[in-house]
């Protein structure tokens, strides 16, 4: 079976946009691939410098893919942290992936840009893990030979860097050490919206937490913002993220319903977000009732994390060991 891997950053607490974005994509993969899931700890420590908080968001996002359904019989469910191969391999990649590469990621031309806007030092606030990010997330990715990476569209940056520094090794030692992965990106789900129109982001401020409470859903939801058309105007259901998030939520049908009333005219706004309440606290209530279980018993969270890493470790130390003698490490 090809292998199918993904990391999640703990950096806060998981939002729909992670779910219907990330995990859920990548549950459904798990069903044809072999899954490796981790979480990305030593990534979070770029940003994440209260040890609490750290710990505190480990352990959500181990619940929240867990309550999301994922079956540590099946898939290798790990924290980045236990497997040291990473960091190894981490360090065989810093010799080979450019600097001028790093300099155009994203994530960290982001930051500087910002800084250079409020005429601050270019390289305030920057760390070097956040400049090396995707060397990290390369190592994560390479050492399981993983063929697939489920990811949203923001990361496809990451998944094309890690395929650069693949091919750099590769080509030195002229030989095919490491696979080269590839991004599976769902065209359908590819930007969740958040409450404001723009991309669901924690970093916007405009999330629907995964396990919010029924009220605070209710209350998220009657925030979203909207145009002033009247309740009797014609609505245009795809152009409203109110319908969009429905969507992920409602069926065929029920979409189908909803769009004609939408078009029609006659409904208001307010009912509009009454109906995502409904499909959606239908839809969240199971996760969020496992989720309330699953984190209030760590020890069995750790447990279960622990029995992956020990999983994972059998691989990679196989990877290891082979990049080891190519490279002239060991003998
Ligand atoms: P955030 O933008 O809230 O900081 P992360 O960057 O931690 O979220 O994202 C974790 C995973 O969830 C990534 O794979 C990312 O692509 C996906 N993701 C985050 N927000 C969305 C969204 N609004 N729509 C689709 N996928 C998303
Ligand atoms: N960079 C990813 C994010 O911010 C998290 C991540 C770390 C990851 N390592 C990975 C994702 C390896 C896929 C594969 O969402």
């Amino acid at each position: 079976m090809k292998i199918a891997l993904t990391g999640i950053k703990p950096t806060g607490i998981l939002h729909i946009g992670n779910y219907f974005g990330a995990i859920k994509p990548a549950l459904n993969l798990a069903e044809r691939y072999d899954a490796r899931y981790f979480i990305a700890d030593y990534h979070a420590l770029n940003s994440m410098k209260d040890p609490h908080e750290l710990k505190k968001c480990i352990f959500e996002i181990a619940a929240g893919w867990l309550a999301a359904g994922l079956d540590p019989e099946k898939v290798v469910f790990y924290r980045q942290s236990s497997v040291p191969e990473v960091f190894e391999l981490a360090t065989i990649l810093m010799a080979f992936a450019a600097k001028g590469l790093l300099n155009r990621a994203h994530a960290y031309k982001a930051v500087m840009q910002e800084n250079i806007e409020k005429d601050n030092d270019p390289d305030a606030g920057i760390n070097m893990g956040l400049f090396t990010y995707p060397v990290l997330m390369a190592a994560d990715i390479l050492l399981f030979d993983s063929d697939v990476v489920p990811v949203g569209r923001d990361q496809t940056q990451h998944i094309e860097m890690a395929q650069e520094i693949a091919r750099m090794l590769n080509f030195n030692y002229g030989e095919e050490l490491l696979k080269i992965p590839q991004a599976v990106i769902e065209e359908e789900v590819a930007v969740i919206p958040g409450l404001d129109g723009r991309k669901m982001s924690k970093s916007y401020n405009n999330t629907i937490p995964l396990f919010a409470s029924e009220k605070e859903l209710r209350k998220l939801i009657m925030r979203i913002v909207t145009n002033s058309q009247s309740i009797d105007e014609p609505k245009n259901p795809d152009d409203s993220q109110i319908f969009s998030l429905y969507k992920l939520f409602a069926g065929k049908e029920e979409c189908e319903a909803l769009a004609a009333r939408y078009r029609a005219g006659g409904m208001g706004w307010g009912e509009a977000k009454e109906e995502l309440f409904r499909v959606a606290n239908r839809g969240l209530l199971p996760v969020r009732e496992r989720y309330n279980e699953l984190i209030a018993v760590p020890e069995k969270l750790n447990a279960i994390l622990e029995e992956g890493a020990e999983k994972a470790r059998v691989i990679t130390a196989k990877t290891i060991a082979r990049l080891r003698r190519a490279i002239g490490i060991a003998f």
